[in-house]
């Protein structure tokens, strides 16, 4: 790649980390982060992800090897300055505790003398970008949940807008619900801001959700295998990235899978089960001719995944999912055996299209 060209925002060549105590954590790494997308760093404690992260902003030099954001080297650049150009996040949120929330998330334009009524008008749009009341700002970090404290660590990275963002488990510490919400939040912001993320996380779902990249590290700081959540489930390439994804792989995989790509036709004739629509032709329930008993549907559109299109099948009756567009009209149904054969297909599917 060219320097400047951009393609390759975060660039890793023969990079290796040996701590003076003899330790090595990072071994031999070679890795390229796309531009505009989230790479997922996974892997057991201590396999070397958050030094690999903070060989990025200097927090970590490298012992050899070379690392490149945008096409220059790290080790040229001032080390300071490189870090306030690159957003962090980490578990615990990392907040000062004696300054407001507004004040936190005004840290680094302060840094770059940006003058006090910028950089708090600033922190102010960034409190509603992560879903924060105005009243929040006024706070200090104990005075909120862990949630809302992980929400201000967002927002305090994204201040001075860096093109990076590097993430350390920033999602850790919270329980499951918030986690989800939370990482749909990132999700929603990554489509507006297009930054070039690189997440640490343990949690395989997590990386799956997130990651248009993952990288699995093992033991020794030794990168396995990276690639797309699609290619990464159909393809392990070893046993151990296979026992690292889990035993519902095949059923993670399904999750990535549209609906979409399922035909879907007339609700059929002359069976015991008849779908019931409102005015709108919008699906109300299940109904059995034979009992007159209803079971209320659940139904999907075309970006729901192939995963919950099982799910629902198992679940209805009928062994039939109600198919709407994104105004909740009927579009038609789609068979259990039809979501089952498309299933069973998604595997080399999967390779072909992110080969
Ligand atoms: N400053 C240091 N001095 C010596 N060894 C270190 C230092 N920092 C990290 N290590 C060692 O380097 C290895 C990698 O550590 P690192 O923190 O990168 O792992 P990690 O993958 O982030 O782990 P975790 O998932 O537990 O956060 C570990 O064996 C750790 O003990
Ligand atoms: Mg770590």
């Amino acid at each position: 790649m060219q320097p400047g060209k951009g393609l390759h925002m975060i660039q890793f060549d023969t990079v290796n980390k040996r701590f003076p105590n003899g330790t090595t954590a990072v071994h031999d790494l070679t890795l390229e982060m796309p531009e505009g997308g989230v790479t997922v760093l996974v892997g057991s404690s201590g396999c070397g992800k958050t030094t690999t992260l903070r060989m990025i902003n200097r927090m970590v030099d490298p012992t050899s090897g070379t690392i490149r954001v945008n096409g220059k080297d790290v080790l040229e650049q001032d080390a300071a300055e490189l870090r306030r150009s690159i957003g962090y996040v980490i578990q615990q949120s990392g907040l000062f505790p004696h300054r407001t929330v507004l004040d936190n998330i005004a840290t680094v334009p302060l840094l770059l003398g940006w003058g006090r009524k910028k950089a708090r008008s600033r922190a102010a749009e960034l409190l509603e970008t992560v879903g924060l009341s105005a009243d929040a700002g006024k706070r200090y970090p104990h005075q909120l949940s862990g949630g809302q404290q992980q929400r201000v660590g967002v927002a305090r990275a994204l201040a001075a807008d860096p093109p990076v963002l590097l993430m350390d488990e920033p999602f850790g510490a919270v329980d499951p619900v918030v986690r989800t919400q939370l990482q749909d939040e990132l999700l929603r912001l990554q489509r507006e801001l297009n930054k070039t993320i690189v997440f640490v996380t343990h949690d395989i779902d997590e990386a799956v959700r997130l990651g248009d990249r993952i990288a699995v590290f093992r033991t020794g700081g030794h990168l396995v295998q990276c690639a797309g959540p699609a290619e990464l489930l159909a393809r392990p390439s070893d046993a151990f990235v296979a026992d690292f994804l889990g035993a519902e792989r095949g059923l993670k995989l399904l999750s990535l899978t549209p609906l979409a790509e399922v035909t879907q036709g007339p609700a059929p004739k002359g069976t015991r089960w008849r779908l019931t629509l409102d005015a709108a032709r919008k699906p109300l329930a299940w109904r059995d001719t034979e009992s007159e008993a209803e079971t209320p549907v659940r139904p999907l559109r075309d970006t729901d995944s192939l995963l919950s299109a099982l799910n629902e099948s198992i679940s209805a009756p009928s062994g039939l999912v109600a198919r709407v567009d994104a105004e909740g009209t009927l579009t038609g149904v789609t068979s259990r055996e039809d979501i089952h054969d498309h299933a069973g297909r998604v595997h080399s599917a999967a390779s072909t299209v992110e080969a």
